[in-house]
């Protein structure tokens, strides 16, 4: 039998770009407290948020989708025909298949580069940007575009009192490319299958539609979360991976420049700081104030923000680390393009 020849070898990957969409319509507090009786100030002091935005009809997962990709795209300097792999990692893409990320290549024009959508919850954008990193370095795509979406309005119980206050919708993106130098450290991932029930979705599909015996709910099945048990998780266990990221990277506390955690609470990412004994001098996102939590968007959209404000600049080293449902997480040190 003649041997398989693979020529390959390992190269570099960075990303070369960042891009976001916030949807238009700006939700504050106020908007959310009735439904769940809370009040504006309950909801900053547990979870530093304080306005949200929601997407309107027009803004559906595809088209904010494309419109974060259109500015990494830009950032980067590449045409979407030089993109040989789209992933899209989004739990509110509400149709089963086809999968969202074809249509977002085709409709930025891309050449038929393999798409195909990537479903971690939270942790999702960092699930994608290692795969793609993965790639570039071993050659099976040149540039990889890793967008992360949700529309979580769609699934969120505006009733909850749980949920309804933190999630939100927009669409981060990144374009990672080769590179001279290393520019996208190892991803320290995993998951956590027993916790499955801390966060999910409160009944499958067959729950809604009914069966022969039971009638359905007919209602859209939306998110629960044991608040408090997946806050201790995050704090501690979280901070452990974001050290062991820093570390696999060959990198200390002082040598970062930025840190940028899934927005899920502002008080998580301070425990998260403290636990990991981050230096004053790191920069620390905290988009959630302004945006919710955006699950697998809130990475990119964070440090997108970082980047525009001048709080992140090129060169820097960023961590970057994204954990939820599943349980599942991960996390991996990168240089802002
Ligand atoms: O993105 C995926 C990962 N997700 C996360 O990482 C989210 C993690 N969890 C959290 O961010 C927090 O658990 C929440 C912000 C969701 C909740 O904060 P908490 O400090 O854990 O609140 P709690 O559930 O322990 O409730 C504390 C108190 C309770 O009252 P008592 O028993 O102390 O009198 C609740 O009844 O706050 C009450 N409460 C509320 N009050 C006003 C619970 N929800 C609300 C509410 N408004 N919406």
């Amino acid at each position: 039998m003649p041997a398989l020849t693979n020529t390959t070898t390992l190269g570099h990957a960075r990303i070369l770009g960042v891009g976001s969409y916030r949807p238009e319509r700006i939700v504050p507090n106020s908007e959310v407290v009735e439904a769940i009786d809370s009040s504006d100030e309950w909801i900053q002091q547990r979870s530093g948020i304080r306005q949200r935005r929601f997407a309107g009809p027009d803004e559906t997962v595809q088209m904010m989708s494309v419109a974060a990709a259109r500015q990494a795209l830009d950032h980067a300097g590449i045409e979407a025909s030089q993109l040989d792999c789209v992933i899209v990692a989004t739990v509110s893409h509400l149709l089963q298949t086809p999968a969202v990320a074809p249509m977002v290549a085709a409709e930025l024009g891309a050449d038929h580069p393999a798409a195909f959508d990537l479903s971690a919850a939270c942790a999702g954008f960092c699930h994608g940007l290692a795969l793609a990193s993965d790639q570039v370095r071993a050659g099976s795509s040149r540039h990889v575009l890793v967008i992360g979406v949700e529309r979580l309005s769609d699934i969120t119980d505006p009733t909850d009192r749980g949920t309804a206050f933190i999630f939100a919708d927009g669409a981060g993106a990144v374009v990672v490319g080769p590179s001279d130098e290393p520019g996208i450290g190892p991803v320290v991932w995993g998951s956590d299958g027993e916790r499955k029930d801390l966060i999910r979705q409160r009944e499958d599909w067959r729950d809604v539609v009914g069966t022969p015996e039971l009638p359905g709910s007919g209602r859209m099945p939306t998110l629960t979360m044991e608040g408090n048990a997946v806050f201790r998780w995050a704090s501690f266990e979280m901070a452990r991976t974001a050290s062991r990221a820093l570390e696999v990277a060959g990198l200390t506390p002082s040598d970062l420049d930025v840190f940028v955690p899934h927005q899920a609470n502002m008080r998580i990412t301070d425990a998260m700081a403290r636990a990991m004994r981050l230096p004053d001098t790191v920069r620390i996102a905290r988009d959630i104030a302004e945006q919710g939590n955006t699950s697998a968007a809130s990475v990119p959209l964070a440090l997108d923000r970082m980047i525009r404000e001048g709080q992140a600049r090129t060169g820097d080293t960023a961590l970057l680390i994204g954990f939820g449902a599943g349980l599942s997480y991960a996390a991996q040190v990168v240089v802002v393009p």
